[in-house]
């Protein structure tokens, strides 16, 4: 469910119309509901409220520092990689003492950053990585919690660059040398055994991966729990959204429309399954979201420049392009693309979705069909609030969108777009060239 519909022929996000927004901010312009992201983390904490539930939601997936500060008065943490994130959480006015630190390239200034500011706990990828952080904590006189990252090797079933929790990813350790990890871990003196990790990937829309994964590692835990005094178990983020049937999906007669069996996965479905399997650990259960908190609680708003008529195609050129929105680009994903001002006395078109930038891979949509739009007019792409902007970039010298984030009738411009001058001012001529 999601705050995004229309009244009357506009497109609002709440109780604000998505026309006002891109007439004052231009476009393009990426909008965020707060009260979809606060329905996202109450339903999920309710659908696991027999559990002692943390929930550190995976900044990645949109780090703007007005959602941070929303998340922090909702009570969670976050799922950091980076000292930049480190240094937003901070920013947002956050609190990094409930935060948990994971990747598998921590840099030293990284690792030191994170303990000045007593990170939750460290998820460690590698043995030299838990030999530096041991190394650091040593240096500043403190000692570190840290999870080993165990790689279940279960298959997500969903986009091979999002997988990780199969043997041949990147990510984590196997199971069969955690034990021998753990006691490693256990002989530093600057290390302190807090619990253990897993994460097998992003977008899973049904639970038996999930299902799988928590099976094979909670007996692993409860071995683990014998010999350290463990404070919790994270099983990761992962939880997939609506792509196909954005718009359709903010409604509950929607969700009601399918059988028990046939309906998409749901934080009450995953709840149902996992809270049984994870209760009798006794400890408390980490979750670290991303897109399930954020993704459908934004759009992407976007003007046409042209309705270009190929030979045996239409291109409609919209003023958006790969490096607003690089999903499309990146894995093929689909996005629903929608008219701001529906008027449904006008016919369909079928056509290409294409942005400006000199590549044929600048395309968002391949022989869609949506209502005809012109010039000046405005769509918006559905569920663009996770991996949206966080993935932007500066590709053709675009300059980065704005972000918009409402609250019932009230909305603000949380980021400026970015303007030229931005975008230059670390560059410099050299002298040889003068
Ligand atoms: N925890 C760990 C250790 C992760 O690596 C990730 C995501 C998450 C949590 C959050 O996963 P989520 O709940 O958002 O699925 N750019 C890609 C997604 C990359 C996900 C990377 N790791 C996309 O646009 O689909």
């Amino acid at each position: 469910m999601h705050h995004f519909s229309y009244h009357g022929s506009n497109l609002h996000c709440e109780d604000v119309d998505l026309t006002e927004i891109a007439g004052l901010y231009g476009s393009p312009t990426y909008v965020y509901s707060a009260a979809t992201i606060t329905d996202n983390v109450t339903r999920l904490q309710a659908s696991l409220s027999g559990l002692d539930l943390k929930i550190c939601y995976a900044m990645k997936a949109n780090s703007s520092l007005a959602l941070l500060r929303l998340f922090s008065q909702l009570g969670t943490g976050f799922d950091l990689v980076s000292g930049g994130e480190i240094r937003r959480v901070l920013a947002a006015g956050a609190d990094v003492k409930s935060s948990v630190f994971a990747g598998v390239g921590k840099s030293e200034a990284e690792i030191e950053l994170a303990l000045q500011n007593e990170v939750f706990a460290f998820h460690v990828e590698s043995e030299p990585e838990l030999i530096r952080i041991n190394h650091v904590a040593g240096r500043l006189g403190v000692v570190a919690p840290i999870a080993i990252r165990i790689n279940p090797d279960v298959d997500a079933k969903t986009h091979a660059k999002i997988t990780t929790g199969k043997s041949d990813n990147k990510f984590g350790i196997p199971m069969s040398v955690a034990a021998a990890g753990y006691e490693a871990a256990a002989k530093l003196p600057n290390i302190r055994v807090a619990g253990v990790q897993m994460h097998i990937g992003s977008q899973l829309t049904s639970i038996g991966p999930f299902r799988e994964a928590v099976e094979k590692v909670v007996p692993f835990v409860a071995e683990l729990q014998k010999a350290h005094d463990l404070d919790y178990f994270s099983i990761g983020g992962g939880i997939g959204i609506i792509y196909e049937d954005a718009l359709a999906s903010g409604s509950q007669d929607w969700w009601d429309g399918f059988s028990d069996e046939d309906r998409p996965l749901t934080p009450e479905s995953y709840g149902a399954v996992l809270q049984p399997l994870l209760a009798p650990l006794g400890i408390k259960v980490l979750l670290e979201p991303g897109r399930f908190l954020v993704g459908n609680a934004g759009v992407m708003l976007s003007r046409i420049e042209y309705l270009k008529r190929g030979a045996s195609k239409n291109f409609l050129v919209v003023d958006a392009a790969m490096n607003d929105l690089a999903r499309p680009s990146m894995y093929d994903s689909y996005h629903e693309i929608v008219p701001v001002e529906r008027d449904t006395s006008r016919a369909a078109i079928v056509t290409d979705v294409v942005g400006p930038i000199c590549e044929t891979g600048d395309c968002f949509a391949k022989s869609r069909e949506i209502q005809s739009v012109g010039e000046g007019e405005l769509v918006a792409f559905m569920s663009a609030g996770a991996y949206g902007f966080t993935m932007a970039s500066n590709y053709n010298t675009r300059g980065r969108a704005a972000e918009v984030l409402v609250k019932g009738s009230a909305f603000e411009l949380v980021h400026q777009r970015e303007t030229f001058e931005q975008q230059i001012a670390g560059e410099s001529i050299p002298a040889f060239l003068a």
